[in-house]
């Protein structure tokens, strides 16, 4: 099994700026690429989370290198501000999310999130909660199966391919889900695989992807100190257009309800921009790393505005 490349790393790490003493939320752990680079950038703290309990398990090498300075913890960072409240944390200096599935799990035969290989229909990035892809695949019906796959994978074809895996039921494994949507939508000289915006979609459905990035920017919101940066690395333009329309509506800009209507007041703003944004990886960095051709990092700094039912910001037990 191959390593995971941290994706954009460098802009991260210049968007969060890593100082002494400060409080770090890695809220995608993965390989601990970001981590890593916080914990020997500066001697700051790190709070490490992930869903995946064997992205956890890696990561206890590196927290031995960093004794009482990195805390792994299994959960979902849309629940960041109880995990990190249990243990004595209210407020951070810097949150980065580095959205989707890491390479270990992308790489790995057993999780089925790949149809390169066969493998069980799985795709739970927490194989310990939630439905499989397989679940979703056998019992979903049909018209369901058709939004999904056209909401989350933007697939035109999704209809066709809905209908051919509920004829395709029982479906198993990845291989038999890949086969059932190329005899339904061939290739036709496409460059992608037929099956790539479907596996995209019930990856989404399956891990509640976008909920998911939805909740934990407002968990980030209330838990970042004035000054606090955030760093979103995202991969496609669903996540991106989530990321994008919460900053934009809390940078304070006017919103146009209407052409008839007058420009609504400016909302305090939440945050403010920070560097260039997005960022985009440079040539090099694909070149490097194919994986990366996709990301755009979006950054901001948090003002001091307090959110609806903040009680304290900026206090740290
Ligand atoms: C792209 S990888 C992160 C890679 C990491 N930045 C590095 O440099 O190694 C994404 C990781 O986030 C985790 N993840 C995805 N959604 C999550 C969520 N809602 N809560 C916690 N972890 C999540 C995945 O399990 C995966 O390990």
């Amino acid at each position: 099994m191959s390593g995971h490349i941290p994706v954009l790393l460098e802009e991260v790490m210049a968007a969060l700026t890593p100082r002494d003493n400060a409080i770090y939320v890695d809220g995608t752990f993965g390989g601990g690429g970001y981590s890593e680079a916080l914990l020997t950038r500066a001697n700051c703290r790190v709070f490490a989370i992930d869903r995946d309990p064997a992205a956890i398990e890696r990561g206890t090498a590196l927290a031995s290198r960093f004794p009482a300075r990195l805390t792994l913890i299994h959960g979902r960072f849309s629940e960041m501000d109880h995990l990190l409240d249990v243990r004595g944390v209210s407020a951070a200096d810097g949150v980065a999310f580095d959205i989707g599935v890491s390479s270990f799990q992308l790489d790995d035969d057993r999780r089925g999130f790949s149809f390169s290989s066969d493998a069980p229909l799985d795709m739970r990035m927490d194989q310990s909660a939630g439905q499989t892809a397989a679940t979703i695949c056998n019992t979903a019906p049909e018209s369901a199966l058709a939004d999904m796959l056209r909401e989350y994978g933007e697939e035109p074809r999704a209809k066709r391919i809905a209908r051919a895996i509920v004829a395709a039921r029982p479906i198993i494994t990845t291989r038999q889900l890949a086969e059932a949507i190329e005899r339904a939508a061939p290739r036709h000289g496409q460059k992608i695989h037929p099956a790539t915006r479907s596996f995209q979609a019930l990856r989404i459905a399956v891990n509640d992807e976008l909920g998911e990035l939805e909740r934990g920017l407002e968990c980030a919101e209330r838990l970042l100190k004035p000054g606090g940066r955030l760093a979103v690395v995202s991969f496609h333009s669903l996540e991106d257009r989530i990321v994008k329309r919460f900053l934009s509506q809390r940078l304070g800009r006017e919103q146009k309800t209407s052409r008839h209507m007058p420009r609504a007041a400016a909302a305090p703003a939440l945050f403010r921009p920070s560097g260039k944004s997005p960022v985009f990886p440079s040539a090099d960095e694909i070149h490097r790393n194919p994986r990366a051709r996709s990301a755009r990092l979006r950054a901001a700094e948090r003002t001091s505005v307090r959110t609806p039912g903040q009680a304290q910001i900026g206090a740290s037990r």
